[in-house]
């Protein structure tokens, strides 16, 4: 039986934000640089990182950006990579009922979250809420978790519009570059 959203929240809490980081750090990173070599991110926009974890791209990040996760134990890692930063912000939440109004984001990335959420359609449907019209959403998925097809499948359902499709060898994952189909 699939794990329940509760018992997902408490494995990442029992494994804590060190040993995440310890775990897949190098891993997370070699995502990002592949993501952000393809994604532009302008200095206006606000960005949310759906699942932020111990909030290991906000890093990478010179713009306003809000971190959201399930995990107060990988947040409060998260916590201490943003606390001199004054345009980061955490917030404890779930990404199938994202506690945030319409329309607000420029860029969502939601990096190796998918796996996670038990209903996706759920959690694709409320990226597109609180994006724009324009809104650049990058979805990564776990390989061993979907097929290729599998995963264009959501996300096509979704009403996303591939933008560009990566599949390399080295991730781990494969990354979905979209755009909002409908405002
Ligand atoms: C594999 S980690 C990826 C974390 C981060 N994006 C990174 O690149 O390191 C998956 C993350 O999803 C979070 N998560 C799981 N279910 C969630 C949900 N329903 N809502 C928000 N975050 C969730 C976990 O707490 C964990 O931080």
């Amino acid at each position: 039986m699939a794990a329940t959203k509760r018992e997902i929240r408490d494995s990442y809490d029992n494994l804590g934000g060190r040993l995440y980081d310890l775990r897949y750090g190098a891993e997370q990173r070699e995502k990002y640089e592949t993501i952000l070599a393809e994604v532009e991110v302008k200095q206006h926009e606000i960005i949310l990182d759906n699942g932020c974890g111990t909030g290991l791209l906000l890093e990478y990040l010179s713009t306003t950006t809000i971190g959201l996760d399930i995990s107060s134990s990988l947040l409060s890692k998260a916590l201490t990579r943003i606390r001199d930063k004054y345009d980061k912000h955490l917030i404890q939440g779930d990404a199938e009922n994202l506690p945030l109004r319409d329309h607000v984001f420029g860029r969502v990335f939601a990096i190796t979250l998918l796996q996670n959420t038990p209903n996706k359609a759920r959690a694709l449907e409320e990226i597109s809420r609180v994006g724009h019209k324009g809104t650049r959403v990058v979805v990564t998925a776990l390989k061993k978790a979907f097929s290729e097809e599998a995963f264009r499948h959501i996300i096509e359902s979704a009403g996303f519009m591939i933008m560009n499709f990566i599949n390399d060898e080295k991730l781990s994952d494969t990354i979905a570059i979209l755009s909002l189909k409908i405002f």
